[in-house]
């Protein structure tokens, strides 16, 4: 089901450095949204002792202060597809940004348990805003030639937000400081307001929203020079073929569409990347690691090598292509799975299972990481982009709550081995998947990929 090429809109001449410069830079601040994101889901690890002698909680009340930050997102996760459809992207990302500092504050000076939980729900919100509207805008706005490697900024700045809040984290539990760790979310939030009070609106939607001129300008803005007509006229000509609402979802080339984005994000949470990032010092321990803190310090390095991995992958995906990371990246996976199944079932050393984590992650980070985020970006027709994004972004954060939620005492009940081959095995089946329904997006325009929905079934499958 390869998308197929077409001349029009798609690879054009290489833009001046400058226009270029602009787009990186309009990338790298939108970014921020993925870094908010890593940032925001990984900080509660180093705060939850301190949360609990400091508020005095039980099991349940810690776990519930853990996990309603997850709740919040699939919130986010729903409304953020209607918001951005019809605020526009830059908009929603611009009240992301006000929330994650308002609320970053809040939570870091909540007095007690019910406003921390009320802060970090909002919080929560926004990580599930972010995930969406991140990626979202970057696709719009990227040249077709580079827009896997800028949308998938996102995934590195998520990556760089996970490993930064687990060195706050550290750096501040000497001191006990709990609070400041929520609080320094604070300004990456600054720094996205800013960014997005003065970055355009993406000239896609402009487009879908009738405002022709704004669109053409954004166009010019982002370097598109002599280009620059010519893919507004493209993107208006599809927009015309478009009809409004959830219906479009159902024509038989779009339900294709809307099926591959959600099984997507369900291998790239059921094939446990999760259980790695929430608990791989757990595991380490599991595995015989000598002591807590040499397993916190491995765990560490599992997320640097989590960001080196996504450059990689980052200089990849628009020369090997989508379909290609993906199923090197999955069979990987598989295999290092397989590899720490039977490390745990022969009772291998603890540093053996920490190489063959790390081998996971260098996979992960290849392929479903930044893969995922990048293809739901591109699949869907613009007029509806938003909102069929959600369910896919809902997805993922559903399957991430079952997932974390239930790692342990699938632990308790399968073993160690048995539980990573059980992941191993669901690596499997998303190989499988992606290679039988994943189309390849390299290159082409957002409108060309449409068009291709619009007439699958009408030429031959690959
Ligand atoms: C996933 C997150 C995960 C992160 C790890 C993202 O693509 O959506 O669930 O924690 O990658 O790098």
């Amino acid at each position: 089901m390869d998308v197929q090429p077409s001349t029009s809109g798609s690879a054009a001449a290489s833009p001046p450095v400058a226009a270029r410069g602009i787009v990186v830079l309009t990338a790298a601040v939108a970014a921020l949204g993925g870094l908010l994101f890593g940032y925001d889901t990984s900080v509660i690890s180093g705060a939850m002792l301190f949360l609990r002698t400091d508020f005095h909680l039980t099991d349940v009340q810690l776990e519930f202060a853990v996990g309603i930050a997850l709740a919040g997102a699939l919130v986010g996760a729903a409304l953020a597809g209607v918001c951005a459809d019809r605020w526009g992207r830059r908009v929603t990302l611009l009240g992301t940004g006000i929330g994650f500092g308002i609320f970053a504050v809040l939570s870091g000076l909540a007095p007690g348990l019910i406003t921390f939980v009320i802060a970090r729900f909002f919080v929560g919100v926004c990580i599930g805003v972010a995930s969406l509207v991140t990626p979202l805008y970057l696709a719009e706005m990227s040249p077709a030639r580079i827009r896997g490697a800028l949308v998938s900024l996102n995934q590195l700045a998520i990556t760089i937000g996970i490993a930064v809040a687990y060195f706050v984290d550290y750096a501040l539990a000497a001191s006990q400081n709990w609070r400041w760790m929520f609080i320094t979310a604070v300004f990456p939030a600054i720094v996205l307001i800013l960014g997005m009070i003065f970055l355009p609106e993406s000239p896609r939607w402009l487009a879908r929203a009738g405002f022709r001129e704004r669109a053409l300008a954004g166009f010019h803005r982002l370097g598109r020079g002599a280009e620059a007509e010519a893919e507004l006229e493209d993107v208006e000509r599809v927009l015309q073929e478009e009809q409004e609402g959830f219906g479009i979802l159902l024509q038989p080339g779009f339900r294709i569409a809307v099926f591959i984005g959600i099984g997507l994000a369900i291998f790239q949470q059921i094939t446990g990347i999760n259980t790695i990032i929430y608990y791989s010092p757990e595991i380490l321990r599991m595995s015989g690691y000598p002591s807590a803190k040499a397993a916190i310090l491995a765990a560490g390095i599992i997320g640097v090598v989590n960001i080196l991995v996504t450059v990689v992958s980052i200089f990849l995906v628009d020369r090997l292509g989508r379909r290609f990371l993906l199923l090197l990246g999955t069979a990987g996976m598989a295999v290092a799975l397989t590899l720490v199944g039977l490390a745990f079932h022969s009772q291998a050393a603890g540093k053996v299972v920490f190489y063959e984590v790390i081998g996971y992650i260098f996979f992960f980070g290849i392929g479903l990481g930044p893969v995922v985020w990048l293809l739901i970006s591109e699949i869907y027709p613009t007029k509806i982009r938003g909102k069929a994004m959600s369910l896919a972004t809902l997805t993922v954060w559903g399957a991430n709550w079952v997932v974390a939620g239930t790692f342990l005492s699938l632990i308790h009940a399968a073993g160690p081995a048995g539980t990573f081959w059980i992941f191993a095995v669901t690596c499997v089946l998303a190989f499988v998947f992606c290679f039988a329904f994943v189309p390849e997006t390299k290159g082409r325009s957002l409108e060309d990929i449409e068009r291709n929905w619009r007439h699958f079934g009408e030429k031959p499958a690959r």
